[in-house]
């Protein structure tokens, strides 16, 4: 038999996928996945039902559901400031996942270098493959994951064409500061380049800390593609509901790789989020409040059995430095803690393309019932 696509060849599968298994078999506790080990709202599961019953169970309009891609508008205006045409500059997507892709695929032609700043969530690079694309790394570094403003610069050729940022920081809980996103929005207009802007967890941040879009800064508007999704707000990963706001230019081309990829996303989910939206004011500090005490729980848990680090200011990840634990690099200590201590993390090594820097931690997720964390910590006595 002929073999699959060359595209394809160096994929593996992902590390989140092999870290669950072993846990699984362990019988650990996981708090590598990503996501919470709760439910989300019941009240707008209640507006998801009800969506159903009322009849919006066919194709949605490929672009997304208007109620959707208004209400996007609306609270980007409403909480940031910034203004975007629903019917020419939003997009909804399956999650921010298909966003990513979309807008890999809709500018990146083969050959073109896109940087990526390590560590970074594993869709990116797998995308610009998948476009012929090239990824170029940028380290973040540790131990309060900056980058280095000449290792950027130096890191832009003529043929690079697009930045992908994150903000709030998966796998570091790390929030950028206004002058360090200046920092890199500087160099995305000298060089007249593209920034992929991926805020999922722009309504995760603690102890005061404001969110600032990247495309909010001077100039930025018009070169920064944000994307954003439902899930972390809403405790909902599984629903997949994610948007692009983007100029007109690039709204089209990404909507005309959507209308091929997945052609439309789930109506009575969108309309669900909708409603949702309408109501992030009354929501957020209640969700807000929920993750902070699940971190300052498991941030004392950790410092009282000797890891040394600061507390994320955002996201419900935390990147633990393991070195004064062990001489082992994090896979391995990864495995030996899902072996001998019933707990399962992430090694971060898996988000460098470049740097070995993340083989000396590894990502905790608190995304996490009371008990589980409680459990998590109870396992990690002595260690
Ligand atoms: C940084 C980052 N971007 C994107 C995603 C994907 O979001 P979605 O579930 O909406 O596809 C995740 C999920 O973990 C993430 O951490």
């Amino acid at each position: 038999m002929k073999d699959t696509a060359v595209r394809v060849a160096d994929f593996k599968d992902s590390i989140f996928g092999v870290i669950s298994k072993l846990a699984r078999e362990h019988n650990a506790v996981n708090l590598g996945q990503g996501f919470p080990d709760f439910d989300g709202p019941d009240w707008i599961k209640e507006v998801a039902y009800q969506k159903m019953k009322d009849g919006h169970n066919q194709y949605a309009p490929f672009m997304g559901t208007q109620s959707l891609r208004q209400e996007v508008s609306l609270y980007y205006k409403k909480f940031y400031g910034l203004s975007y045409d629903p019917e020419k500059e939003i997009t909804i997507t399956v999650g921010a996942t298909e966003a990513i892709y979309l807008v890999i695929t809709a500018l990146i032609n083969p050959g073109d270098e896109v940087i990526v700043l390590e560590p970074f969530y594993d869709s990116y690079v797998a995308s610009i493959k998948m476009a012929g694309g090239i990824p170029v790394p940028v380290t973040m570094h540790a131990p309060d994951f900056t980058i280095d403003k000449k290792e950027l610069e130096n890191a832009i050729s003529p043929k690079t064409k697009l930045i992908i940022l994150n903000n709030p920081h998966n796998p570091t809980g790390k929030v950028w500061s206004r002058e360090e996103l200046l920092d890199v929005s500087l160099l995305v207009e000298k060089n007249d380049l593209y920034l992929l802007s991926d805020e999922v967890y722009e309504f995760l941040l603690f102890d005061g800390v404001k969110h600032i879009p990247t495309a909010t800064l001077e100039g930025m508007m018009e070169r920064t593609i944000t994307v954003s999704s439902a899930g972390k707000t809403f405790g909902l990963t599984g629903w997949k509901i994610g948007w692009i706001c983007a100029n007109e230019k690039v709204t089209k081309a990404c909507r005309l790789v959507h209308q091929y990829v997945t052609f439309a996303v789930s109506t009575p989910m969108q309309e669900a989020v909708a409603v949702g939206l309408t109501k992030l004011s009354d929501y957020l500090p209640d969700f807000v409040n929920l993750y902070r005490s699940k971190r300052d729980f498991f941030y004392n848990e950790l410092k009282n059995l000797g890891f040394d680090f600061k507390i994320p200011k955002g996201t419900y990840f935390m990147m633990v430095p393991i070195k004064n634990k062990t001489t082992l690099k994090d896979v391995d200590f990864a495995l030996k803690l899902i072996q001998e201590r019933k707990v399962a993390t992430v090694p971060p090594s898996a988000f460098y393309l470049k740097s070995t820097e993340g083989e000396s931690y590894l990502r905790f997720c608190f995304a996490k019932k009371e008990e589980t964390l409680k459990e998590a910590a109870k396992n990690l006595q002595g260690l």
